[in-house]
């Protein structure tokens, strides 16, 4: 399967990795549903914690949850997978993550369809956005320019994804001959949509996960593992 995979690699000019938090898995960073070792939503309403209602009902508890995650990544490094992903100039990182490590390990550019824990934005949407230190994230605070709170530059449950970053996305689908689909539970849309997209306007499909996922039906060829120990050797020339 592996060499089936590296040949369909080898042979594609234009190849796009759409990865989930499975691809920081091995950097120590929680995933959100994982059947083996559950996830940062088990045990936790993510209506609670990531939607602006959540927030609306208790920004200081949602400020926290989401500092005390952005502590995690600060601790995190990037691990084979990111630095292989980002080693290829000629593939583009499309990503559902919220982390830094893509970045860190080198990548030039990376679509992020869900925003970064390293923003702030205002939530009252005057456009006002700030850098955040992800080692020392500040309280929950009010918008300098406009009064309204900050809150964590990443999209929530019930909010649209930003517009440039799908645009980009969705046609970089409609045109590779390759999508590795890394480490994502394919579940949540309209992320998730973008794999069928891209087999539906021919490309070939490589899926790698530690587990069956809601990808799997849509894989031409699907890679039981974990991303750090499979995705190096893929990519490799
Ligand atoms: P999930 O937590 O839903 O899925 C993680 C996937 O990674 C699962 O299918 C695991 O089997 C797989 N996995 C775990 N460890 C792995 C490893 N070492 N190598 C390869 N695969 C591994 O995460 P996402 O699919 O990213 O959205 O979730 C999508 C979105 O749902 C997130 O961006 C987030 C969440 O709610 C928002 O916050 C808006």
């Amino acid at each position: 399967m592996i060499d089936r995979a590296r040949t369909l690699i080898e042979a594609a000019e234009q190849i796009v990795a759409f990865s989930g938090a499975g691809l920081s898995a091995e950097s120590g960073v929680p995933t959100f549903r994982d059947a083996a070792t559950g996830g940062l939503w088990e045990g936790y309403d993510p209506t609670r914690l990531a939607s602006p209602g959540g927030f609306a009902a208790d920004p200081g508890l949602v400020v926290e949850w989401y500092n005390g995650r952005r502590r995690a990544v600060h601790r995190a490094l990037p691990n084979p997978a990111h630095r292989a992903l980002a080693a290829r100039a000629d593939v583009m990182n499309v990503t559902q993550n919220v982390d830094d490590l893509l970045d860190r390990a080198g990548a030039r550019s990376v679509v992020r369809l869900h925003g970064q824990l390293a923003l702030d934005r205002c939530h009252g949407g005057c456009g006002y956005e700030e850098t955040v230190d992800l080692g020392d994230p500040p309280p929950l605070r009010e918008c300098p320019h406009c009064g309204a709170r900050l809150r964590p530059g990443v999209v929530w449950f019930g909010e649209s994804l930003p517009i440039d970053a799908w645009a980009i996305a969705e046609s970089a689908c409609r045109t590779c001959d390759v999508l590795l689909v890394v480490g994502t539970s394919a579940e949540v849309y309209p992320a998730a949509g973008l794999i069928a997209l891209a087999k539906g306007e021919g490309a070939r499909i490589v899926v790698i996960n530690t587990n069956p996922s809601a990808a799997s039906d849509l894989a031409d060829v699907e890679l039981i593992g974990k991303a750090g120990e499979i995705v190096p050797g893929l990519l490799e020339r």
